[in-house]
């Protein structure tokens, strides 16, 4: 789903950067551009961020599910 239409920016691309370490909304704006023209998307934008913020607080990325095995196996 594209959130920013001005810039061309999807659901996909915020989640991608959320994953990549971005969590606020200057910090969406100055990787993907979001929100930077007309900013009718700021709304939308922030609900994905927070909604991708919680599925990353839910769910365990790999890398710390394979540190956590190996804690367990050891
Ligand atoms: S729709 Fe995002 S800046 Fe216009």
């Amino acid at each position: 789903m594209i959130v920013c239409v001005c810039n061309n920016v999807s659901e996909r691309q915020i989640r991608r950067a959320v994953d990549a370490g971005h969590t606020t909304m200057p910090q969406l704006r100055e990787e993907l551009g979001v929100g930077t023209c007309c900013g009718k998307c700021h709304s939308c934008a922030k609900t994905v961020l927070r909604e991708c913020l919680e599925d990353g607080a839910r769910e365990p990325q790999p890398a710390m599910s394979m540190m956590f095995q190996s804690a367990i196996a050891a």
